[in-house]
């Protein structure tokens, strides 16, 4: 079970929803820490250091392993993410149609730069390089969405979608 002194730092995060995880692997634990932090993520939307420690000891894999794993792949979190995720394009053709200024716009919009998640947890700002939309320079992505031909002035009205 997880300890009090865990549960204590992180109000709210309630360990037990690990255990189904836990369960599923107990046969087989070889093998099982990417596929048990990939659903601790699902569960969590992000992997906070109690659930690490949680899964380090249910695995019994040392947590220095565990934190290898999770730095490795760019697909964990150790930060709580967005509901959205906004990626704006910085690669060669959008930044010479001034994807710089739309850049800037977002941040303005959304009060957080780069890598930088919202307060409420609606947007997770990130920069990416070409998205091959080159056409539609320049361009973002909200989660699925492509947006391209954008100018500054269009960007509050594309955030405003996701807000709702
Ligand atoms: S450079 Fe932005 S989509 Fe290709």
């Amino acid at each position: 079970m997880p300890s009090e002194k865990a549960q204590a730092k992180y109000p709210g995060l309630d360990l037990a929803k690990l255990e189904p995880v836990f369960e599923d692997y107990a046969g087989n634990k070889d093998g099982a820490l990417i596929p048990v932090l990939q659903k601790a993520q699902d569960i969590y939307g992000y992997l906070p250091v109690p659930v690490l420690e949680a899964i380090a000891e249910r695995l019994e894999a040392p947590i220095s392993q565990v934190y290898g794993v999770v730095t490795f792949y760019a697909q964990f979190h150790l930060e709580p993410r967005g509901k959205n995720i906004v990626r704006t394009c910085q690669g060669t053709a959008c930044h010479v149609r001034g994807a710089g200024k739309i850049l800037d716009a977002l941040k303005e919009g959304l009060g957080v730069g780069p890598g930088g998640t919202t307060e409420d947890l609606r947007f997770t700002l990130e920069t990416v390089a070409c998205i091959g939309a080159c056409g539609l320079a320049p361009v973002i992505m909200v989660n699925q969405e492509t947006h391209g031909r954008l100018t500054p002035d269009g960007i509050p009205e594309i955030l405003d979608k996701y807000r709702k």
